[in-house]
């Protein structure tokens, strides 16, 4: 991947990169929406992901080209959001943007150039991945070290500030602490970040669905904002709890009243997350796949009815995955609102299976799904 992205670069650019870096997708196993909420959440990075080559300029021009674009030239005195088909840029630019205003001095602009092996839209975060490249080579060419916790931060702080999703850590995180065959497990408080192996002779699939809701960003703004609104009624009972993290089932059903339907049924979604990671912890540890799975398929119901972040493209994955044998559990990863379905299956799952899976969803919902077979891999890093 690394010799394509170099040969793109040379290519447009007519001289050597000086850096290269990559940053892979992400996999949300379990703990949907709790990283903004102060909660729980197990991801993991998988082996496809964004390369971007890098060079530094003499002016103060920034340009930029990616595999599915044409080329682009701003300048680092004008870092904006852009609208439109070329918002694709947004991700770059924003980075840029936040490590400069943290003080990264840049006498220079830079050429960048990217390429993906993710494909477009799959549910599997390439805007994180684009992020993370970008940080790294920004950091080779303008001498600023970081962490992954730092590395993590300056992605979530672009999406937040310049893209304008207000999402947690999750994407970000897992793409920069993955690691092969593990998942990345965060308490998104604390911001700890630990390593959990994944037992062998498992495997995910992603099934992308290919339905996209017209509105995800402003649905997923929505629910941001129902559950702050949960939790600033929760605390007139519970002024210690922070997050809704803080706050148990039991304390919640007390207050299921002063919420009302819906807000309660956000934040329980929420509260049994959380609870969903735990279980999924302990059964990993102990190899009880189907309880692991038992949590997967709780989790996608709590979507489905309280969250409602799934939408009828992704039930009709899942319950047509519960149907085939050699599957622990399925649920959509991510955000939701269309975007994908993950299986955590056996290793007798295979293609065929994933066909008959693939052939009755478009016939019900006439729609090609993308299905991927993934593994863990390893997290962000200079190549
Ligand atoms: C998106 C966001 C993440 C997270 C998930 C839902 O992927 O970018 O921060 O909130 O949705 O768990």
């Amino acid at each position: 991947m690394a010799d394509k992205t170099k040969r793109f670069f040379e290519r447009i650019f007519n001289v050597k990169p000086e850096h290269t870096a990559f940053a892979p997708g992400r996999i949300e196993f379990i703990g949907n929406h709790t990283d903004y909420n102060g909660g729980l959440v197990m991801g993991a990075a998988v082996t496809e992901g964004i390369t971007v080559c890098i060079s530094s300029r003499e002016d103060r021009a920034i340009h930029l080209v990616s595999d599915g674009a044409g080329l682009v030239k701003l300048s680092l005195d004008k870092l904006s959001p852009v609208v439109g088909p070329d918002s694709w840029l947004n991700y770059p630019v924003g980075v840029t943007k936040v490590m400069h205003d943290m003080g990264v001095e840049m006498p220079t602009g830079f050429n960048l150039a990217i390429t993906t092996t993710l494909p477009a839209g799959a549910g599997m975060s390439s805007s994180a991945a684009f992020e993370l490249a970008t940080a790294l080579a920004l950091g080779a060419i303008y001498g600023h070290r970081t962490d992954k916790v730092g590395l993590a931060r300056i992605g979530r702080q672009a999406e937040n500030d310049f893209v304008g999703l207000p999402c947690g850590i999750l994407d970000q995180g897992v793409s920069a602490f993955g690691e092969s065959d593990s998942l990345v497990s965060i308490d998104c408080e604390t911001e700890v970040f630990g390593i959990v192996t994944i037992p062998k002779d498992t495997h995910f699939w992603i099934f992308n669905s290919n339905k996209k809701h017209a509105l995800v960003d402003s649905a997923y703004a929505d629910r941001h904002e129902e559950c702050h609104a949960a939790l600033a009624i929760l605390q007139k009972t519970f002024p210690g709890a922070k997050t809704l993290s803080a706050i148990s089932q039991a304390q919640l059903d007390r207050s299921e009243s002063a919420l009302g339907d819906l807000l309660y049924r956000r934040a329980c979604h929420i509260v049994g997350e959380n609870d969903r990671v735990r279980a999924v912890e302990a059964a990993l540890s102990s190899g009880d796949l189907l309880a692991v799975g038992a949590a997967l398929n709780a989790s996608h119901e709590s979507s489905r009815v309280n969250f409602e972040n799934s939408v009828e493209q992704l039930d009709v994955l899942v319950e047509l995955l519960m149907e085939q044998p050699h599957i622990y559990g399925a649920r959509l990863t991510g955000g939701g609102f269309g975007g994908a379905v993950m299986a955590f299956t056996s290793s007798k799952f295979g293609s065929d299976q994933a066909q008959a899976v693939a052939t009755a969803y478009e016939a019900k919902c006439g729609l090609a799904a993308t299905v991927i077979h993934t593994r863990a891999g390893q997290g962000a890093r200079r190549l």
